[in-house]
């Protein structure tokens, strides 16, 4: 079989991150196909309430949906992935279009496909797209006034200073008028917190090793996978849940080459999952330039869902 070329912007943030003194590596590159069932797995978990919550809050939420979406908005999904949320927006509300955006185009173009047998008359137009970056949407939707859809607490991946460059460009990419209806888990007691990251069955311990497993497969790597374990924190004063592979003893590997250490302790940072309340959600949408217009959260108040709208340039008072 011939050789795959080699994923070089993995390549480049894995020998990037670890080579920093504080080794890291961005959370995006968790998702290889095993990780992504890993995560599937992961959403089904008892101790993970994230994906639960929100379901229960979209769900419950519909007729309020109906009421402040007003009918004739192309819903634009960003990281749509296997959209199996959007039902539930697209049933509540009366959308002109769908438009989910992904970067990867194959499991876009699938999704897209059965959310059209789904709705068969809702036009559907996938957009395969870094939607980090202002991006330019169809033709055909360009005169409608959009929804922004971002559900299941993605924007918690990121550092506030990502996650407000994320929301202006979403304000770029949707325009004037545009809503945003986004989903953001809550800050609790870090008990729940970390079992939520570091489940009794160990998926989660799989799921963060996988990306060590990834580098041994995709980038020639040697990382002893016996000797690091799966650790989740909560980081109080960054107000997130950390993800880290710790080594359980010295060791020394290679990337595509180049030889690593870390000494026993030493960690390898995987993900940031930020946890918010009212007062921070309120300050990073406006932050963001999106103004807080209605905020639901689950029975138990474990998770939260916001709509914005789009603020308009250099509001003053
Ligand atoms: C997909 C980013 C929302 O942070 O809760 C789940 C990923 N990592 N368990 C999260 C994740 C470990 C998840 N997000």
């Amino acid at each position: 079989m011939a050789a795959e070329a080699v994923n070089a912007p993995f390549l480049n943030d894995v020998l990037r991150g670890l080579s920093l003194p504080d080794k890291a590596i961005p959370a995006r590159w968790f998702y290889d196909d095993i990780g992504s069932e890993l995560f599937e797995e992961i959403t089904r978990l008892p101790e993970y309430y994230p994906t639960r919550a929100e379901r229960a809050i979209l769900q419950d939420c519909g007729p309020d949906f109906a009421r402040l979406i007003e009918p004739g908005r192309a819903v634009v999904e960003f990281g749509s992935g296997s959209s199996v949320k959007t039902p539930l927006l697209l049933n509540a509300i009366r959308p002109a279009a769908y438009v989910p955006l992904d970067i990867a185009g194959d499991f876009l173009r699938a999704s897209a496909a059965t959310l059209q047998a789904q709705f068969p008359d809702l036009p559907v137009h996938p957009v395969e797209a870094d939607f980090t970056k202002s991006v330019k949407l169809p033709r055909e939707v360009a005169h409608l006034p959009k929804l922004g859809f971002f559900p299941g607490s993605t924007i918690g991946n990121m550092v506030p200073a990502q996650a407000v460059d994320l929301l202006r460009a979403m304000r770029e990419t949707l325009g004037a008028g545009a809503q945003l209806l986004i989903g953001m888990d809550l800050v609790k007691d870090p008990a729940v917190l970390v079992a939520a990251y570091d489940d009794a069955a160990g998926v989660t311990a799989r799921f963060n090793l996988n990306l060590a497993a990834r580098i041994n497969r995709d980038l020639a790597g040697t990382l002893p996978l016996e000797h690091l374990r799966h650790e989740a924190r909560w980081n109080d004063a960054f107000a997130r849940i950390e993800m880290h592979l710790v080594a359980a003893r010295d060791i020394a590997f290679e990337v595509a080459g180049q030889h690593f250490a870390m000494a026993a302790g030493e960690t390898i940072h995987t993900e940031n999952s930020h946890k918010y309340d009212r007062y921070s959600q309120t300050l990073l949408l406006h932050a963001g330039c999106w103004l807080p217009r209605q905020r639901w959260t689950d029975r138990e108040g474990r998770f939260s869902v916001l709509l914005a709208e789009a603020a308009a340039p250099h509001v003053a008072p």
